[in-house]
């Protein structure tokens, strides 16, 4: 598609835009190099401790089929907003849920960890008290969404790897955070027992299994992004006999946000590079840097600053610049100040006078500043990062099914066969970016065929994480039942 097709953009700037372009475009050839990678990056995973691609073993062996029951307390740290939630599993794929939702401030991403988790005992302390429910003998059993890389040990403890999404408090990395939260309950007297730990993606599973009966796979596409699947325990090398034993299939948190650290077969642009160069974990989450929301809005902001730093036409006479007349602004020269979210405006209303409006009412330009070109060229440059974003979302996908033997790289059929997958998925940008799935299947189609993709079946699992964790409680339980 050339750019910019109902424009008379002057070409020296369709000579720029169409430099771009090429670095955003993504072959059926590239999307299926970084497919067969990725395979790969999984299985040495599986293999080894300490791989960047870390193929978490979750120690949940099971998806649940929507005939569980009980009442339990979740909570949920991720990204933004800290939830507690109480989650009523009515049985026959049914829930119930009512929940409550915190700020997370910079302070507490940053800062020493033991004020994060007060701060969250705090929050379930107060959530409790306005339901009225005042735990007295038998403590509230509780299931915590802990939506970072963490080795887990059991169902109910795990070390963090490390912080990822912005978050660098200290004290954390390397130590067992259900236990810190635990702590900080005790010390606040919350009378409730954290028996479960659940990555957001792990909670996305199973709720879509929960919901439906089955589920191959549970993706996040909001501020991070991240896959859970089902593995067979032969597959999984890594994993020690002892913790294998009895069980066939286990949980695997993939952490794929991590994907080519190594930059292998990435098509990173200066743009990326320039993120990465100056994010707070350079040379980590090389993959998640390309897709999700966290980071959408700063490439975006990057190439924009480019076009607005080129110097004008050469002979132009008056000079004629790329972007914005050569203006800029102080919201647009911040880090992080082009907000993911406004991709997502942009794309629901591509039209000049809508743009105008959210650049001088979000990123302070003038309105004389903003020709109807300028703001053609911010929602081509938002389109292109969007959907770089949705079709290299495709080949984790793509690799998962492969991973799991549904197909071959290509579109060949492998050893198993079903009729409909379900591909749970959770995050604002799958929710909120118009068209990120229908350009994720194109790529799909691209890398294992039509047919395949059409057997793949893509829903929102909302309120996954607060499920997840429940239903993980639920398990905790009737295995310290059976124990005692
Ligand atoms: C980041 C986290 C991962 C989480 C994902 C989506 O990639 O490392 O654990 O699942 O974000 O929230």
């Amino acid at each position: 598609m050339p750019p910019l097709p109902n424009s008379n953009a002057p070409q020296p700037i369709r000579d720029v835009l169409d430099s771009i372009e090429q670095q955003f475009e993504l072959s059926d050839e590239k999307l299926r190099e970084i497919t067969a990678h990725f395979v790969k990056m999984y299985q040495l995973g599986l293999q080894h401790g300490h791989e960047p691609m870390a193929m978490i073993p979750t120690f949940v062996t099971a998806v649940p089929d929507g005939s569980e029951t009980g009442t339990f307390m979740a909570v949920d740290l991720g990204g933004t907003n800290f939830r507690v939630c109480e989650v009523t599993l009515e049985g026959n794929h049914k829930f119930s849920l009512k929940q409550k939702k915190f700020k997370v401030t910079e302070d507490l991403k940053t800062g020493p960890v033991t004020n994060l988790f007060d701060y969250m005992a705090t929050c379930v302390g107060e959530f409790l008290e306005e339901l009225g429910t005042v735990p007295e003998e038998e403590a509230l059993h509780m299931g915590l969404t802990f939506s970072f890389p963490v080795e887990q040990t059991a169902l109910g403890a795990g070390r963090l790897i490390t912080w990822t999404k912005g978050f660098s408090a200290t004290g954390a990395v390397g130590n067992d955070v259900v236990q810190l939260f635990q702590d900080s309950l005790d010390k606040k007297r919350i009378n409730t027992k954290c028996c479960a730990l659940v990555n957001d993606t792990v909670g996305t599973l199973l709720t879509r299994g929960y919901l439906t009966g089955s589920c191959f796979l549970g993706a996040i596409f909001g501020t991070g992004t991240n896959g859970a699947y089902v593995e067979d325990m032969a597959a999984i090398p890594k994993l020690k006999k002892k913790d294998a034993k009895h069980h066939d299939k286990m949980v695997i948190n993939t952490e794929w946000g991590a994907f080519d650290n190594a930059r292998h077969v990435l098509p990173l642009t200066r743009w990326d590079n320039a993120l990465d160069r100056i994010s707070i974990n350079p040379r980590y989450q090389a993959y998640e840097k390309l897709i999700s929301g966290m980071y959408l809005g700063e490439i975006a902001r990057n190439i924009l600053i480019y076009l607005i730093d080129l110097p004008p036409v050469p002979g132009s006479n008056p000079p004629q610049y790329y972007l914005f007349k050569g203006h800029s602004s102080k919201k647009m020269n911040t880090q992080y100040g082009f907000d993911s979210e406004l991709l997502s405006k942009i794309k629901e209303d591509s039209t000049p006078g809508a743009i105008r409006q959210l650049l001088v009412e979000e990123m302070g330009f003038v309105t004389y500043q903003i020709s109807d070109l300028d703001a053609e060229i911010v929602a081509w440059v938002c389109d292109k990062v969007a959907s770089r974003s949705a079709a290299l979302s495709a080949c984790a996908v793509a690799a998962t099914l492969i991973q799991c033997r549904y197909v071959q790289l290509g579109g060949e059929p492998g050893e198993k066969s079903a009729d409909t997958l379900e591909l749970g998925v959770d995050g604002s940008l799958v929710e909120f970016y118009p068209g990120f799935e229908q350009t994720m299947r194109k790529a799909l189609r691209a890398i294992i065929g039509d047919k395949m993709e059409k057997t793949v079946k893509v829903r929102m699992a909302k309120d996954g994480s607060g499920v997840g964790a429940a239903l993980c409680a639920l398990v905790a339980v009737k295995s310290e039942a059976k124990l005692s």
